[in-house]
């Protein structure tokens, strides 16, 4: 066996199941889980119309590149979202079975495991990019994202030697569990070590499309690159998602899009790694990728959540609005294991403790204290879980 499998961390929701796994919590309350980030609005029809119409093309194999069609209307989403000049459906994007697959396939593309490799990444953080550089044959090396500083991973805390050893950095923007966008001037930051020390930068957008203010939609990797004069996204690849933004999580839907030449090389693994997206699928993506509709409609479900179960939770948790996003990133007022425990225990809701969403280093783990409250289930639910985490909170 791979000796590296034994370096996997257990992922976040199986800590959470052998935690809560002694409670019994009142059969008279329903129970509310607010701990994954799983989409729970209605998917689109339009998907449903568009999947069920190309099920005949189930008799053909699909390419790794996916079809023209696909990556056309991808790149024209890219366009209109970022206002991007020009992105090269040809060369620039290919089609991902979701973020999840292609964050873990291009680490094992990127990295060059015959020198020294280290690969950063923020923390607290979404665990797949540790599992990624593992299996890559590198070694994670976590920024600290903590609200002393402004929960941004500080680049220029990395020394000049370690940078050189370091071959791919993940991003996270809008970030899973804050929600925090990283600014232009961050972006010009990372652009530049990226020159000067010829890392390679994956910006993890999965959340891009949930945020609150229609006037100010986060800034995008790829629309910073444009925006500081690099057009040809050197070194820079961002990976984009429908479970999201169309409520699909279960489509496998994403792309990739950036740099041609370390996508080129990002297709060739593909090939034999054989990801290739369901025909059925690539025809239900462009029906999505076209229309904004329903992703406007998405977004004012969720402002309208985060209207009415903040103010509660804030009654009992110090938390603000995020940036984007789902989450509700609070302090919990003990230990953020033995909150969500006890939450769990006495109210019957489940939400995700800080911890196992991070990494101690030095001392310091940056999830601990906090929880992961997730506005995905229905309103009346959020509203109703934020009461009970209101009442319970207060109590301690
Ligand atoms: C930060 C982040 N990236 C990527 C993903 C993967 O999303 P998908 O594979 O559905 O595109 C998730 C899912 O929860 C996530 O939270």
């Amino acid at each position: 066996m791979n000796p590296d499998l034994a370096r996997l961390q257990p992922y976040p929701f199986e800590r959470l199941r052998l935690l809560l796994a002694g409670n019994t919590p009142p059969a008279a309350l329903p129970h509310i889980n607010l701990s994954i980030g799983e989409p729970k609005h209605a998917t689109p029809k339009l998907i449903f119309d568009a999947l069920t119409a190309a099920l005949p093309t189930l008799s053909n194999y699909p390419l790794t590149l996916g079809t023209d069609a696909l990556r056309e209307s991808i790149a024209a989403w890219l366009a209109r979202r970022f206002g991007l000049g020009a992105i090269d459906p040809a060369t620039q994007v290919i089609p991902v079975a979701g973020s999840r697959e292609a964050l873990f396939a291009f680490a094992q593309t990127v990295v060059d495991r015959t020198r020294a490799a280290r690969v950063v990444m923020p923390n607290p953080f979404y665990q797949i990019y540790e599992g990624a550089a593992l299996l890559a044959g590198a070694a994670p090396l976590f920024l600290p994202c903590t609200p002393d500083n402004g929960l941004r991973m500080d680049f220029g805390s990395i020394d000049a030697a370690t940078w050189s050893e370091v071959q791919l950095v993940y991003v996270c923007s809008p970030g899973n569990p804050h929600g925090r966008v990283m600014t232009l001037a961050e972006w010009k930051q990372l652009f530049d070590l990226a020159d000067r020390h010829g890392f390679v930068i994956a910006s993890d957008e999965c959340y891009s499309e949930v945020y609150f203010d229609e006037s100010r939609p986060p800034l995008g990797g790829l629309q910073a690159a444009v925006a500081l004069g690099r057009d040809r996204f050197d070194r820079l690849v961002a990976f984009g998602s429908l479970s999201k933004r169309s409520n699909a999580p279960g489509l496998r839907s994403g792309f990739v899009a950036g740099d041609a030449a370390v996508l080129r090389q990002f297709l060739h693994y593909r090939t034999y790694h054989g990801t290739a997206m369901s025909p059925a699928v690539q025809a239900a993506s462009v029906a999505a990728w076209r229309d904004e509709a329903h992703v406007v409609e998405n977004r004012r479900l969720y402002a309208e959540k985060f209207r009415l179960a903040t103010p509660l939770v804030q009654q009992a948790l110090q938390t603000s609005m995020p940036e984007a996003a789902f989450y509700l990133w609070a302090r919990a007022p003990i230990d953020d294991a033995e909150f969500a425990r006890r939450l769990h225990a006495q109210c019957n809701v489940t939400v995700l403790p800080g911890s196992f969403l991070s990494r101690m280093r030095d001392g310091l783990n940056p999830g601990s204290g906090f929880v992961r409250i997730a506005l995905v289930a229905g309103q009346a639910e959020v509203v109703e879980a934020a009461h009970r985490i209101a009442e319970f909170g207060r109590s301690l």
